[in-house]
């Protein structure tokens, strides 16, 4: 890493994805509550704050899993199923992220542009701290079972992203386009 790099590009760039966790290494939750706490100064248009945190414990995951199990063993056949539950099951921690709704549609866009804000700031978070994170939006976060499974009206709030954490097992390599792909520079 380039030596001029400030610590914060340095946790920036270095973040990854991480897709395999340290299963029997569970992060402290008083981590995990300060980095919410920390990522709660996001931006938030009109000062909404349109973001709700829920940290799942043992019984919620369970029935996740179950959840799930059911879905992709009727989509995709019980193997496929149960490999994937078997992963899901190594997974330390688990925490989901909500956005307000709005009936207003530039309410509601802005509200969930301030909560990616508010996951990306936790991520990072967390990646100071050396927990990785997997951000995921898979089918089964739209169902009502995973709504009534956490206790959120999905008529009031919205599912931003079901947050994987854990001390990673592996730090995947990924790249970005050249930059001069990704901006413009007007007169
Ligand atoms: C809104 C959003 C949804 C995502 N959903 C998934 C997902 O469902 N499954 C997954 O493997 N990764 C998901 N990701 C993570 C991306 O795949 C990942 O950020 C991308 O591959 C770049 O890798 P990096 O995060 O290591 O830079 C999601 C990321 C975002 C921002």
């Amino acid at each position: 890493m380039n030596k001029q790099m400030t610590d914060l590009a340095e946790i920036i760039i270095s973040r990854r994805t991480i897709h395999d966790f340290i299963a029997d290494k569970f992060p402290d939750k008083k981590i995990i509550k300060d980095a919410i706490e920390t990522s709660r100064w996001a931006p938030n248009h009109h000062l909404t704050e349109p973001w709700h945190f829920y940290l799942l414990g043992k019984e919620t995951i369970s029935s996740l899993c179950e959840l799930n199990m059911g879905l992709l063993t009727e989509s995709k056949g019980i193997e496929v199923a149960e490999k994937k539950i078997k992963r899901w099951q190594s997974i330390p921690g688990w925490l989901v992220v909500t956005c307000e709704r709005s009936d207003d549609e530039l309410m509601f866009q802005e509200n969930y542009a301030a909560c990616c804000c508010v996951i990306q700031n936790l991520m990072l978070s967390l990646w100071e701290k050396g927990i990785g994170t997997k951000w995921s939006t898979g089918p089964v976060t739209r169902e009502d079972q995973f709504y009534d499974t956490i206790w959120v009206n999905k008529k009031l709030e919205s599912v931003v992203g079901l947050i994987w954490y854990g001390y990673p097992a592996e730090i995947p390599q990924t790249m970005r386009k050249p930059l001069q792909q990704v901006l413009t520079e007007l007169p």
